[in-house]
């Protein structure tokens, strides 16, 4: 029998999409001995925006958060998703900071680390995949992830080269991660039968999102062509800005004979527990009505919503709503002065912004943002395509090249880690804590001071009461 496995999302990127990442852990605690018996091939719990929530709003340790997990779902795949080189930042971190997290992250209980360059420059990607061999237990999957995106460069040609980049540099799964949600069933298709004839037996992972009402088509033809595991999240938590439903996808699966391994009753029991908590939040306002409608919008602009969301506000803070629409016909010049970058964090804020200020300066590019400079400069990494050499001129002068970021990046001292330790002194209590801190600095901070306070304040409430 064909099988085809899900990977659960509540916990990370339903939980993003829908309520910009704000379930605390206890919300879900008392579900998931349920979540570790339902079958799924992982549940993804960690990384993206889950380690800045957690410190920001929601005074957790991301660590201890991960510990707990761990415990309570022993026999389920937990998977995160890592942003390369910047970790679950938007700087490139240094081989060793990188190398510590990920040993760290599988020390603490992750099994599947999807790690991805939103630029699909690989070589950003190489040493998270390194760190997670040289640290690897039995349930380890260093699963290597594309950025997919349209564009005259993007082509079925050059993702299966990406392919089978990725499989020569050892990785042991491939996802394309459609993050706007404007695969078509049609391009989903080419995609994967290309990318299955060229890379045979690597599995094969698709995730994307409901956003733009494509994507139940869009893994049906995908599972079709070949795909073997697919990204969904617990009804409830399913559509708008986050996954296919678990359920309904699974339903449709199996009239087809094909297999998903999952058990339908505590599946079901899943969403009736998290039924309740979405309510929670809709009553409060965290979860807007807009993220679970459907928008088509991307699919007519080629841009993910949450572009024209942040555009909107900003255009907005200026008293310049009426510039939308000429704002977004700049988006596609500025996407190719850029060489076709996929519209991913911190990309898409990136074009967005430039497009914007070009059209209320009335002038392209008379002001230049200073993430556009870095990106000329290479900070970045490489683009997909040749930029515009006379925005390249007028960034770097003339016959200025971008720096090897790579080559940046091993040039500096490699005291990222020991910076942080003697910056937080006693304030840290573990390397956990450490690493925290270099990711999010004034959060992590904030957050170890405030668990200092409440600690001396026991220590007081104890003496008192003996
Ligand atoms: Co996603």
């Amino acid at each position: 029998m064909k099988k085809v496995q899900l990977t659960e999302t509540v916990l990370r990127d339903a939980n993003q999409s829908l309520m910009a990442t704000r379930l605390p852990y206890s919300d879900y605690e008392d579900i998931l001995s349920t979540m570790d018996k339902v079958g799924y091939y992982s549940v993804e719990c960690w990384g993206g925006a889950t380690f800045d929530s957690c410190l920001r709003y929601l005074g957790e340790d991301p660590w201890e958060r991960l510990r707990k997990l761990r415990k309570n779902l022993p026999n389920t795949k937990l998977q995160m998703l890592l942003r390369g080189q910047n970790l679950l930042g938007y700087k490139h971190y240094h081989d060793d900071v990188v190398e510590k997290f990920v040993e760290l992250s599988i020390k603490n209980g992750i099994d599947v680390i999807r790690i991805f360059d939103a630029l699909n420059d690989f070589r950003n990607i190489k040493t998270a995949l390194e760190a997670t061999k040289k640290y690897a237990t039995k349930n380890t999957v260093a699963s290597g992830c594309i950025s997919y995106t349209q564009s005259p460069v993007h082509t079925v040609d050059k993702y299966v080269q990406m392919c089978k980049e990725l499989q020569s540099m050892g990785f042991d799964t491939i996802c394309l991660k459609d993050m706007a949600g404007t695969m078509t069933p049609y391009e989903a298709e080419n995609l994967i039968k290309g990318i299955k004839d060229a890379v045979g037996d690597i599995p094969l992972i698709l995730h994307t999102h409901c956003t733009t009402g494509m994507a139940y088509m869009t893994i049906f033809r995908a599972i079709e062509s070949g795909v073997d595991v697919v990204d969904t999240a617990t009804s409830c938590f399913s559509n708008g800005t986050s996954q296919p439903a678990t359920e309904t996808v699974h339903y449709a699966l199996e009239q087809y004979g094909i297999e998903t391994g999952l058990n339908e009753d505590l599946m079901n029991k899943v969403n009736d527990f998290f039924k309740p908590v979405k309510q929670k939040y809709i009553d409060n306002g965290l979860i807007n009505p807009k993220s679970m409608a459907t928008d088509s919008q991307a699919l007519v602009y080629k841009v993910p919503g949450g572009m024209l969301s942040n555009m909107i506000a900003n255009l907005k803070d200026m008293n310049a709503l009426d510039k939308f629409d000429e704002a977004l016909l700049e988006i596609p010049n500025v996407r190719k002065d850029l060489g076709y970058p996929p519209l991913v964090t911190p990309l898409s804020q990136m074009v967005g912004n430039q497009a914007v200020v070009n059209v209320l300066m009335g002038e392209r590019y008379k002001q230049i943002s200073n993430e556009v400079k870095n990106y000329f400069k290479g900070e970045y990494g490489i683009a997909p395509a040749p930029v515009s050499k006379e925005l390249q001129e007028k960034i770097l002068g003339k016959g200025g090249e971008p720096v090897d970021c790579r080559i940046e990046d091993s040039k500096r001292t490699g005291k990222e880690f020991e910076d942080a330790k003697a910056a937080l002194g006693d304030l840290a209590e573990s390397e956990e804590d450490i690493m925290s801190y270099i990711c999010y600095p004034q959060q992590a901070e904030k957050f170890f001071k405030d668990r200092r306070a409440k600690e001396e304040n026991c220590v007081k409430y104890s003496i008192t009461e003996a």
